[in-house]
């Protein structure tokens, strides 16, 4: 009887709605938010390096997250195939995170050491030369453009600003770090450092 008066009511049906709905967000949030495993860096977890660090925003330039995730699922078929499945507390300095949906490419949360850096630049410059069937795209312009680093202690800042604990030694010698690399430098030793926590057996 009491139901049916909060079926013919629109406007109670409504607010118990709201009330059903953020009550189920909250049981699924705030234990996320308050809960160690998610929040505590694994150990031995470092905040990303200079260089890699402008890498990772020629990653997201490009658009790499468009064809590729960085998020090793538990399911038994993403980790025989790309290695432990990724935690949690070893992505906590990822701002933003890199987690993607689409694999048109393979996961790359697990590739750095996989490869040498000489067969990043032979893939990253023309990848059919070294995967024949590769629809990946090139991106021979990286090769040519020289970075600066002047932005590159101002991200730092940014990011320490939100709880990566950068050093003042890092950010003080931050530009130094980068200027005079060039873009395919800097993308591929961000790519080198993507997973190493859990290295690939
Ligand atoms: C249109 C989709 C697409 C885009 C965009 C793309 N890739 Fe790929 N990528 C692929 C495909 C498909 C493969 C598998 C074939 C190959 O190795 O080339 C691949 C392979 C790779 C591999 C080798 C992974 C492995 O485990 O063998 C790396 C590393 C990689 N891509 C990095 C990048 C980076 C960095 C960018 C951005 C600069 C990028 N990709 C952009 C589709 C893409």
């Amino acid at each position: 009887m009491n139901h049916e008066i909060l079926e013919k009511n629109v406007g109670l049906m409504i607010l118990f709605i709201i009330i059903a709905i953020s009550f189920g967000t909250l049981v699924e949030l705030v234990p996320l938010m308050i809960e160690r495993q998610t929040n505590e860096p694994a150990e031995g977890l470092e905040p990303i390096a200079a260089l890699p660090l402008e890498g990772r925003d020629i990653y997201i330039r490009e658009g790499c997250n468009n064809c590729h995730s960085q998020m090793v699922r538990t399911l038994r078929s993403d980790v025989e195939r790309f290695g432990h499945y990724s935690t949690a507390n070893e992505l906590v300095y990822n701002h933003p995170h890199l987690w993607g949906s689409k694999r048109t490419g393979p996961d790359l949360a697990r590739v750095g050491g996989r490869y040498s850096d000489d067969w990043h630049r032979l893939h990253f410059y023309n990848p059919r030369d070294v995967v024949p069937e590769s629809n990946m795209p090139a991106y021979p312009w990286l090769f040519e453009r020289e970075l600066s680093g002047e932005h590159t202690a101002a991200k730092m800042e940014a990011l320490r600003a939100v709880g990566v604990p950068y050093t003042d030694e890092d950010i003080a010698t931050a530009a130094e770090k980068v200027a005079g690399k060039t873009e395919i430098d800097a993308l591929i030793a961000y790519i080198q450092q993507l997973g190493l926590l859990y290295p690939r057996s």
